[in-house]
């Protein structure tokens, strides 16, 4: 399927959904407690989701059983809510969520430590933060969708990380995944050129040690191959004829400046 440009309508919708989101996570992120359980803040989750009128995209996508993909530690992503998973002090825990409002799409990932964590788990965090907007400073109409890809990839090799490329960002709107895909690596090709009106799902996955990730027996979970610590950040963002517009922060997070859109190149 080709990229697709969103109307003015469907633009408006997806500004919607990325805003809810953006709430949804602020607010989860701030409840998750240690002893809790996986299946918990899925619950909870699920409910914040439904209170804003959304449905969960993730629930029963291709059988996935959970509305919040939660993946502790050196699980990468798509970990599955359980009641026998229960966070403690120290673990980090990326947060995936996926909500349709209207008919559309917004799809984000955070990761929160739970209580004190390490120096090394705090930095991998935010460096996995800042690869995504290191990305996005490319993600201005006329630049190529690959110089995005190269930018995420620049940025965490310079600091020695593992760089997970068996998994990819997305196109998003009507449908969770849409083309083009988005890979935190470099191709030989400089992938499509961006425009006005294409909404992308960027999502580096950024692990502490290794690039290379293996996939659990529940046909979900992925983890890092050397058991070491991995991040997760995704937005839904828009190409504008400027800068890009981040569907899915709150205001919260703009005022706390954890981006400088005068960095777009
Ligand atoms: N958020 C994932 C992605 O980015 C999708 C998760 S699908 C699910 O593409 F089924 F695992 F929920
Ligand atoms: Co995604």
């Amino acid at each position: 399927m080709s990229v697709t440009i969103k109307s003015a309508r469907e633009i408006e919708l997806m500004r919607a959904a990325g805003k809810i989101l953006a709430k949804v996570h602020q607010d989860l992120g701030k409840a998750i407690k240690p002893g809790m359980t996986t299946f918990e803040i899925d619950q909870i989750g699920e409910e914040m989701i439904l209170s804003y009128g959304c449905i969960p995209s993730f629930k029963n996508y291709r059988g996935y059983p959970a509305s919040v993909c939660i993946s502790v530690n050196n699980e990468v992503v798509h970990g599955i809510p359980s009641k026998k998973r229960t966070v403690k002090e120290g673990d980090i825990v990326s947060l995936d969520i996926g909500v349709i409002y209207k008919g559309y799409h917004s799809d984000a990932a955070r990761t929160h430590g739970v209580g004190e964590i390490s120096k090394n788990a705090a930095d991998l965090i935010r460096h996995t933060r800042e690869s995504f907007f290191a990305g996005i400073q490319y993600a201005m109409a006329g630049n190529h969708l690959h110089q995005i890809s190269g930018a995420v990839y620049d940025y965490a090799k310079k600091r020695g990380y593992g760089v997970v490329r068996d998994l990819v960002g997305h196109g998003i709107g009507a449908n969770l995944h849409e083309a083009p895909e988005i890979p935190n690596f470099r191709k030989l090709n400089r992938g499509i050129r961006l425009r006005p009106g294409m909404t992308l799902a960027v999502e580096p996955m950024i692990n502490e040690g290794t690039d290379n990730v293996e996939w659990l027996d529940d046909g979900w979970t992925v983890v890092t191959q050397d058991g070491r610590l991995s991040a997760h950040y995704e937005n839904t963002i828009l190409i504008t004829k400027g800068r890009p517009e981040i569907l899915s922060i709150t205001e919260d997070e703009v005022a706390a400046g954890i981006w400088n859109p005068e960095g777009c190149i």
